[in-house]
């Protein structure tokens, strides 16, 4: 009681809020199921201003970070994301430095750091990327909020074997694990082989998410997106899982699922899946 009162009208800790747990949190699983390498990785979060008044001062901008490209569809929006060349290993142990908090300013082209980057970083790289992919699936669903960008080992595996086709790709996913049509009926998307952390990737991607959840890079990873962690990671998970299945059977495939009881589980799950894939 006495603690309540002290703190009353005050700010809260930010290191306690459940936004930089949250991203504490599956950074630190990224990083240990082997998804996120060095540096590899990134996310973004939109997040909702009057939960970050609780933390913040949003009149205090701590510096001015040009983007390099224009987002006026998110100006006002606050995103915490993660600091280019940090490692996800280190995320939990040390979020004000390899986290930060930004605000996209009113010229729509550069974001206000309103916590984070301690020692002076910036956000990841493949910013463009994730805001153009927050437009795109925000304009499609309005319940958005997170872009997870990963390098799992066998997505990029099965990607390296198989056609740049995506409802080939998307099929190969369904084939193999009951549970991929279920979670992403909506299928996979893919790019061929870009240059990373450039507006040409990130405008490609986000062209890509105005249908797919799921976007692979080829050559590189993938990214998932959705209204909180757990559909974004989610979907990540189960893309990996299914290119594991996939490319540890590989040449000694006996058993694949028919398109027959494709359609049956599409049904019994009451999910629309992607045109062009099945046999009707
Ligand atoms: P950043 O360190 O800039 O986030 O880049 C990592 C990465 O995965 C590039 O695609
Ligand atoms: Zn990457």
């Amino acid at each position: 009681m006495a603690e309540t009162k002290k703190n009353a009208g005050k700010l809260k800790n930010i290191l306690k809020a459940p936004f930089v747990q949250e991203m504490c949190r599956t950074t630190a699983n990224m990083y240990r199921l082997g998804w996120d390498e060095r540096n590899g990785g990134n996310i973004s979060y939109l997040l909702n201003e009057e939960e970050v008044a609780q933390y913040l001062d949003l009149g205090k901008v701590i510096r001015t970070i040009p983007t390099g490209f224009d987002a006026t569809p998110l100006i006002g929006k606050i995103f915490i994301v993660t600091g280019t060349g940090k490692y996800f290993k280190n995320v939990e142990y040390d979020p004000e430095t390899n986290l930060g908090i930004i605000r996209i300013a009113k010229d729509g082209t550069t974001a206000e750091l309103l916590w984070g980057y301690k020692d002076g970083g910036r956000f990841t790289s493949e910013l463009p990327a994730h805001l153009m992919s927050h437009i795109s699936r925000l304009s499609v669903d309005p319940a958005h909020r997170v872009v997870m960008h990963s390098h799992p080992t066998y997505t990029i595996a099965m990607n390296t074997v198989c056609p740049a086709d995506e409802k080939d790709f998307t099929h190969k996913l369904w084939q193999s694990n009951t549970e991929s049509i279920v979670v992403f009926p909506d299928g996979v998307g893919i790019l061929p082989c870009m240059v990373c952390g450039t507006n040409e990737i990130g405008e490609a991607t986000a062209e890509k998410m105005k249908k797919f959840r799921l976007v692979v890079w080829t050559n590189h990873g993938i990214y998932g997106t959705g209204k909180d962690m757990d559909e974004a990671f989610g979907l990540i998970e189960t893309v990996e899982k299914t290119a594991q299945i996939y490319m540890l059977t590989l040449g000694h495939t006996v058993n694949v699922i028919p398109d027959e009881t494709l359609w049956g589980l599409a049904k019994r799950f009451d999910v629309t899946p992607l045109e062009g894939v099945l046999e009707k």
